[in-house]
């Protein structure tokens, strides 16, 4: 009986340290990527994510590609509410780790590919619908790259910070905050 319950204990030591170790990887990796990325990660929260989307006039079938897409957020509303593919790249891996288990929660993993990149290297894919939530400068300074990869007409939609060398099409307001879409 003794036995048995040191046994025990020695379990639950064990399983305690090693989630110990992953939690403290886990977090130290989120600061390590927080400090080596251009924007920090704020997230979007659902509604702001189906606002901007309708905006963007996103159909069924469409593919939304999200640059630096966090937990995924704007793709998992994207894929769940609107039946559209995505697309997202991040830099950070523990955001992408947390994304994937977000999107399989959702039942969505297979309408969404989550890639780890820094958006200023990837190649730009294919998308009907480009959704940011960057600061102004980092939207400005991928223009280019967004443009060269992306057919005329391409919509763009971005949460707070607008592109400033762009006129917007449309704006609108969604609790108080910005949202501009853009056409290339
Ligand atoms: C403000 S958050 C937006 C997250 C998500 N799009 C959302 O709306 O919930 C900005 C994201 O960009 C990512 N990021 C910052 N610099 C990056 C870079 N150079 N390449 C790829 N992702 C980057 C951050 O890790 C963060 O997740």
């Amino acid at each position: 009986m003794i036995e048995t319950v040191i046994i025990l204990m020695r379990v639950v030591q064990v399983v305690s340290l090693t989630l110990g170790v992953f939690l403290i990887l886990f977090i130290l990796l989120l600061c390590f990527y927080l400090i080596r990325g251009h924007v920090p990660w704020v997230p979007t929260n659902d509604g702001q994510a189906r606002a901007l989307l309708r905006l963007a006039g996103l159909r069924k079938g469409e593919r939304v590609l999200d640059l630096g897409c966090g937990d995924g957020r704007i793709l998992i509303v994207a894929a769940h509410d609107f039946e559209a593919d995505g697309i997202g790249y991040d830099i950070n891996l523990a955001l992408l780790f947390v994304a994937r288990l977000r999107a399989f929660k959702a039942g969505v993993s297979r309408r969404i590919q989550l890639r780890r990149g820094d958006l200023f290297r990837i190649p730009i894919p294919k998308a009907d619908v480009v959704a940011l939530y960057l600061y102004e400068r980092v939207n400005e300074q991928l223009l280019p790259r967004l443009r060269e990869a992306l057919p005329r007409g391409t919509r763009v939609v971005t949460r707070v910070f607008p592109i400033p060398s762009l006129t917007p099409k449309v704006t609108q307001t969604y609790e108080h905050e910005m949202q501009y879409l853009y056409e290339l």
